[in-house]
């Protein structure tokens, strides 16, 4: 399965940044507002793809570890992000990762938890990477807009078609425990709307903040 979800980022990295994507806009202005602690940090970026957050990242922090397994987007981002702070490195973040224990002061992950469909790991190997307080942002498309069918998708330039890859369903509470399983305290959660968007419609993001104690 994770083969078909990194080829699949692959075909999408020569477009993802041009084509329209409320949730990745919407995503990244989220980040942008949260007031994470990243003046002079030591980062990690989960699922950086092309670099749109890593770039934002880059201004502020010490230093950057951003992590995907899509050699496509990662080769974007390279293009986007030329900075001596910031590292590439192309790893499964289900599997180990390649950062040493308790050395980061902040996770970042935006969108990339909706292709995992065992969330425990992840979880764990942030845990292990932050110094005790540090903290874990996750941004992720709520699970309301899941149920009406919504999910990572684009459209082949070649055929036109949609390409239809693996996406799983979180609830909410998924999130949540699979923090907790691992030893994270909650210090935060939030639900995002469109600009546009009144209360009965539901939340396109889902957002937590976890700390280490
Ligand atoms: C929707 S994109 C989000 C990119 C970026 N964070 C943003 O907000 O624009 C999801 C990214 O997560 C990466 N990804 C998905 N599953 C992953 C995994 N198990 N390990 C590493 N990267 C993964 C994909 O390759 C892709 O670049």
């Amino acid at each position: 399965m994770a083969d078909k979800v990194s080829s699949a980022y692959n075909q999408w990295s020569a477009t993802y940044d041009q084509v329209a994507n409320k949730t990745r806009d919407l995503s990244a202005k989220v980040l942008r507002s949260q007031s994470l602690p990243l003046n002079g940090a030591t980062v990690i970026e989960m699922g950086c793809g092309t670099g749109l957050n890593t770039a934002y990242l880059a201004v502020l922090a010490g230093h950057v570890t951003a992590l995907d397994f899509s050699e496509g987007m990662m080769a974007q981002a390279k293009t986007k992000v030329a900075s001596d702070r910031v590292i590439f490195k192309q790893c499964d973040i289900t599997q180990g990762w390649p950062v040493s224990d308790q050395t980061a002061d902040v996770v970042v992950g935006n969108l990339v938890l909706e292709h995992i469909a065992d969330l425990s790991p992840v979880f764990a190997h942030a845990f292990r990477a932050l110094k005790p307080g540090g903290q874990m942002f996750v941004c992720e498309l709520h699970s309301a807009k899941q149920m009406l069918g919504k999910k990572a998708v684009f459209t082949d330039t070649a055929t036109g078609q949609d390409v239809d890859f693996p996406a799983y369903f979180h609830d909410v509470s998924d999130y949540a425990n699979a923090a907790l399983s691992v030893g994270f305290q909650i210090v935060q959660m939030n639900e995002w709307r469109d600009d546009d968007s009144n209360k009965m419609e539901p939340p396109r993001l889902i957002t937590f903040r976890f700390v280490k104690p």
